[in-house]
């Protein structure tokens, strides 16, 4: 075979748009450059003055073998440098970024040639950040990474470490191999094991009225329950998610089903289940609801507020389960204490296929967590994982459901 002749029929290279924001970290950017060409990747650049102030443009325009993007006005490859780029790109790597340029992200500001091609970006989005630990622990870009991360956006967090500024904490940018390996997992075509399978996922607390303003409720997020929608939906599934009140955005291509009260969750939650072949049941369910919620607002001085009647709601895990026949049914116990032992009984209570336990006891497991830990409890044995982001976690999850599914004994 000919040289060219081989070229013509060989896989065209994944297309990766580096973005390099300005933080001491910018000379490892150029190694996660390198990796993602030894691995094939064609690889662009685009870099923040500030950026270039740590490494110039040379040195990533001579190994990239492309001139460096960092001017809306002057870019030797086309007029509009940030639609090509974005156009051109199958994933946007962000190394290393900043504060400032997370911030722009999750308020889609554009105002130079990086930030404008981020704005026009249709493809996945990978974000290394670094920065001082008192900047990365600031609420503000605490807000901006779970704004990020609930539109899709992937995060290569920061470790933990002596950082350049001389402080200690998180905030130095994670190993170049870690960058490598989360790039090229994001180039990867998701697997399609749950093509066509149709899933209803709960997720979120549930809002118990005591009163018009007043209401019962509990620390969950819904983080969980909505990245198993979005890994699910990712590997072919069409799903439903009932969703309790939370602050994250409807994932790429689920249905969400927002309700607000235990009973509002069990019947979009049983309707759903109608036309499903499994549900994953990770919603925080509120166990008892006021008995008679008032239709006014009560006052202390002339209401009685000492006392108030509770009544238990319906169970939807365990009713799912009741009506499943052959579909898959999976709950989740999160306990303080005893987590096998009770998650083992509340398997055979609720009749469920698979109980997913967490220590909610953990910092790494406890609501809110970006990461969790979790063991499976099936009928016959147990699955300790590690601790793992929640998106490898919903992955884990979704393969063992796939497999239910397709009634091969996960
Ligand atoms: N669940 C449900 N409907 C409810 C209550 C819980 O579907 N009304 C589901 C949750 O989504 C989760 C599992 O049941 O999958 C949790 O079980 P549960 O026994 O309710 O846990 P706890 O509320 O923690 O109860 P306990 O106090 O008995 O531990």
């Amino acid at each position: 075979m000919s040289d060219s002749t081989h070229r013509d029929t060989e896989p065209a290279a994944p297309r990766v748009v580096l973005a390099v924001t300005g933080g001491i970290a910018v000379y490892k950017a150029v190694e996660v450059m390198r990796g993602l060409q030894h691995a094939g990747c064609d690889v662009r650049v685009t870099m923040t003055a500030d950026a270039e102030r740590f490494v110039g443009t040379p040195t990533f325009e001579a190994l990239s073998g492309h001139p460096v993007a960092d001017d809306l006005y002057a870019y030797p490859d086309s007029p509009i440098p940030h639609i090509f780029l974005a156009d051109w790109a199958d994933l946007v790597v962000v190394v290393p970024a900043t504060g400032n340029v997370l911030a722009k992200m999750a308020m889609g500001i554009a105002d130079d040639c990086l930030s404008t091609t981020l704005l026009a970006t249709h493809c996945p989005v990978l974000v290394a950040a670094a920065m001082n630990v008192h900047m990365w622990r600031n609420p503000a870009t605490q807000a901006n990474v779970v704004t990020l991360r609930s539109r899709g956006i992937r995060f290569v967090m920061p470790q933990t470490g002596l950082l350049a500024c001389g402080d200690v904490g998180e905030g130095k940018l994670a190993e170049v191999s870690d960058i490598v390996t989360a790039a090229l997992d994001a180039l990867a075509p998701a697997k399609q094991d749950m093509a066509g399978m149709r899933l209803v996922v709960t997720a979120g607390p549930t809002h118990e009225a005591i009163d018009p303003v007043r209401y019962i409720a509990n620390a969950s997020t819904g983080k969980m329950g909505y990245a198993i929608a979005r890994e699910a939906s990712r590997r072919g599934a069409v799903v439903t998610l009932v969703s309790g009140p939370v602050s994250l955005a409807a994932p790429r291509g689920v249905c969400v089903v927002p309700v607000v009260s235990a009973a509002q969750m069990r019947d979009a939650t049983v309707a759903a289940f109608a036309n499903a072949d499994a549900a994953i049941c990770a919603a925080a369910v509120a166990d008892y609801t006021p008995a008679s919620p008032a239709d006014r607002k009560l006052k202390k001085g002339t209401d009685d507020l000492s006392t108030l009647r509770l009544i238990k709601t319906a169970d939807i895990l365990a009713e799912l389960s009741h009506t499943k026949g052959d579909r898959v049914v999976v709950g989740f116990a999160a306990e303080t204490n005893d987590l096998l032992k009770n998650a083992h009984e509340k398997l055979e209570r609720k009749g469920c296929d698979l109980i997913v336990a967490n220590d909610v006891s953990r910092a790494d497991s406890t609501f809110g967590a970006d990461t969790s830990r979790i063991a499976f409890v099936w009928p016959d044995r147990t699955e300790q994982l590690d601790t793992l982001p929640l998106d490898q976690v919903a992955a884990a999850i979704c393969d063992r459901v796939a497999t239910a599914v397709a009634g091969e004994g996960a």
